[in-house]
């Protein structure tokens, strides 16, 4: 327990709920991905925790990229511009990739990856996703393997923030509307 606990509302998922879920998307993403010599690239900053379980729950031989890219700031809702801030270093053509991320929101941040990996000469690009919000999607995008599908609330932990605080916290719960000045609306 900690101080952060006393801004969530609830709890979603718990440390277990979340680890036995991993376990069982690694399980199949091994399946699809051991003759492939795949390449995941994790989008910072949300995506670290997830990146580091999903990598070990799918035991493919493969390597590990990371990109970063802004858009939101610290706003809670997406300007719909990305922009890349640190780039992966190394050449990606006929490589499978597949994209990691925390959540599938707007769906603004991996169309734009994915148009950006293609362009790039990548043979494939897969996305992997934690958590898919499809109430608030404003792109025609979808992900090949999904942790959880969320409802519309405002969900912080296991990466997740608000304006960068709660990545830390074990769980994924939703936060208290006081905390960020929301309403139940
Ligand atoms: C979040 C999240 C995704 C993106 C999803 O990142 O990690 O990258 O938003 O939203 P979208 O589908 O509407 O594009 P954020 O910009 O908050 O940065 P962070 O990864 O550093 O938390």
């Amino acid at each position: 327990m900690g101080t952060m606990d006393q801004d969530i509302l609830k709890v979603l998922y718990t440390e277990k709920q979340i680890a036995a879920r991993i376990e069982a998307m690694g399980m199949e993403m091994y399946e699809d991905l051991k003759d492939k010599n795949p390449l995941f690239v994790s989008v910072l900053r949300g995506a670290f925790i997830f990146m580091a379980d999903i990598v070990r729950a799918c035991q493919v031989r493969c390597d590990v990229e990371f990109i970063a890219v802004s858009s939101y700031g610290n706003a809670t809702s997406s300007s719909g511009a990305v922009k890349i801030t640190h780039d992966i270093q190394q050449d990606i053509t006929g490589r499978n990739l597949v994209v990691i991320e925390d959540i599938l929101d707007s769906g603004n941040t991996l169309c734009f990856l994915k148009q950006y990996f293609a362009t790039k000469g990548a043979a494939s690009v897969s996305i992997c996703t934690l958590l898919d919000k499809p109430s608030r999607r404003t792109k025609v995008i979808t992900a090949d393997y999904i942790g959880f599908t969320v409802p519309d609330e405002f969900v912080v932990g296991y990466g997740l923030d608000y304006c960068q605080k709660y990545r830390n916290l074990p769980y994924i719960g939703v936060l208290k509307p006081e905390v960020y000045g929301g309403n139940d609306e």
